[in-house]
Formats: structure tokens, C-alpha cells, sequence
């Protein structure tokens, strides 16, 4: 294992982690295995260009944009890359609560200016460092178009390679594509036979300009672990 994975101690806070967070807590379950394929397919991506700020987003909420966030941001620091994961939905933060850390505060008093980024970082599993959200602003809009965002994703870079946004759905709030604007590359979750196409179609075309890397179908029941007792039979 690469040296920077064991910047700490897997079982000190492996214990606090939501069983979704497969990468993490089911590592050789079959879901995991999508996920880390995923993550690969990111990397084949980083071959054409840069990406280390990768932000996750969907037409709507509830598609399993911060289960996929969380475990794209796992893999990356099981692989022991320098990873960081942000909450940027403020309506809806999940991000501490899957990981077990503290929410009290985060983002948006970092955007605010009372805390600083050294101070707000937790600590996740093998070095992840994890960003909560943090008590939700008045207008989350404006702050990702602000100065002191484009500064803490510079302030980010600096330490990480792997950098993932959570963000809220693209449709209902305006917020969702200016932070997306910030990002190297936009992957959008679709939930399997739950968002219409009409939707998925409106939040693609609503990040028309942004660099897309591609869509994450969730939900997608046990297909690919059947696939997989099929090839170890063989
Ligand atoms: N890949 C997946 N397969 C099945 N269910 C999922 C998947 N990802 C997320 N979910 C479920 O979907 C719901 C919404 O997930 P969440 O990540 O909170 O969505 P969002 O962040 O887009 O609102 C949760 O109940 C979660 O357990
Ligand atoms: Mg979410």
C-alpha cells in the first residue's frame, strides 16, 4: 500500500462510517467493485487532462449523488491519493453524517470567513479529508460565485489531487450550476426508472459549456453482481 493511505488508522473511524459507503465499508461486495470501475474510468479521463475537482450533481434530489460522491472520494484515498470531499448542498448536507464527523460547522462559515480551511478539514478513513457543509447561507448562489469559493478550491488543490464536490440538484437551485461551473469535469447521477428523461435532458442541457464527463446510472439492483458470480464460474 502506497504510503499516504496510511496517513491514519483505518479502524479508528472505519466504525463510524454509513454501511452506503461501500467502498469503504464492504470493499470486496460487488457495489464496491462499480464503484472502484468508476473511479477508473475517471483516471482514463485524467489521461486526456487535468481533473482534480470533480463535482457530482443530478436533475433532482434523492438520485444518490452523495452516496456516489462519498464512495468516488474513498476510493480515491484507499488508493492513497490526497483526496478531499466538500458538501456544497447546504439544504440537504449528508456528507459528515455518512462519514460519522462532526457537522457543526464547514463551508459556509469558511465562505464567510470565520473559520479557516486547516480548522474545518476532518479526518476521514485512510487520510480523506472531508469538508461538512455547514449551516446554509442565504443565498448559496452567490457564495460559489464568489471570490473566497475560487480561493478555497485553489486553497484545495494545493493539498489534494482529488477533489469531489457534492453539490445539490441542478434543476430546482440556481447555486448548483455556479458551483458546478468551478469544477474540471461534471458527472451527473441519474437514478435508474426514477427521473424522467425529460429531466435528465433539461439538467444536461443546463450545463451546456461545462465540461461533462459522463452520468452515473444508481439504482441498478444486482445486475452486475450476477455478472460477476457468472465470470468466476467460468
Ligand atoms: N447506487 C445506489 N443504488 C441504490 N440506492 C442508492 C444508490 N445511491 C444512493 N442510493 C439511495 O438513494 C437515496 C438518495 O441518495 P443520496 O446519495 O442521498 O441522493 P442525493 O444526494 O442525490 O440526494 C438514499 O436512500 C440512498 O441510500
Ligand atoms: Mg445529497
Amino acid at each position: 500500500m502506497d504510503a499516504k493511505a496510511l496517513r491514519s488508522n483505518p479502524a479508528d473511524t472505519l466504525e463510524l462510517v454509513d454501511p452506503r459507503v461501500v467502498s469503504l465499508t464492504d470493499p470486496s461486495g460487488a457495489a464496491a467493485e462499480q464503484f472502484r470501475m468508476l473511479h477508473l474510468r475517471l483516471d482514463r479521463a485524467r489521461e486526456n487532462r487535468p481533473i482534480s475537482v470533480v463535482a457530482l450533481t443530478s436533475a433532482v434530489s434523492g438520485e444518490g449523488k452523495s452516496i456516489t460522491a462519498a464512495n468516488l472520494a474513498a476510493c480515491a484515498a484507499r488508493r492513497g491519493r490526497r483526496a478531499a470531499l466538500v458538501d456544497c448542498d447546504f439544504r440537504r448536507p449528508a456528507v459528515a453524517r455518512l462519514f460519522g464527523v462532526d457537522s457543526s460547522d464547514g463551508l459556509s462559515s469558511l465562505l464567510a470567513g470565520k473559520t479557516k480551511l486547516a480548522q474545518s478539514l476532518r479526518k476521514g478513513p485512510f487520510g480523506l479529508d472531508i469538508l461538512p457543509a455547514g449551516e446554509n447561507p442565504e443565498d448559496p448562489g452567490s457564495l460559489f460565485a464568489g471570490r473566497s469559493f475560487t480561493a478555497l478550491l485553489e486553497e484545495l488543490r494545493g493539498g489534494h489531487e482529488e477533489i469531489y464536490l457534492d453539490l445539490p440538484p441542478i434543476l430546482p437551485f440556481a447555486d448548483a450550476l455556479v458551483a458546478a461551473g468551478t469544477a474540471d469535469g461534471v458527472v451527473v447521477v441519474v437514478r435508474n426508472g426514477g427521473t424522467p428523461a425529460e429531466q435528465v435532458g433539461e439538467a444536461v442541457n443546463a450545463l451546456a459549456g461545462l465540461p461533462l464527463l459522463g452520468c452515473v446510472l444508481t439504482a441498478c439492483g444486482e445486475g452486475a453482481a450476477a455478472y460477476r458470480k457468472y465470470y468466476a464460474r467460468k
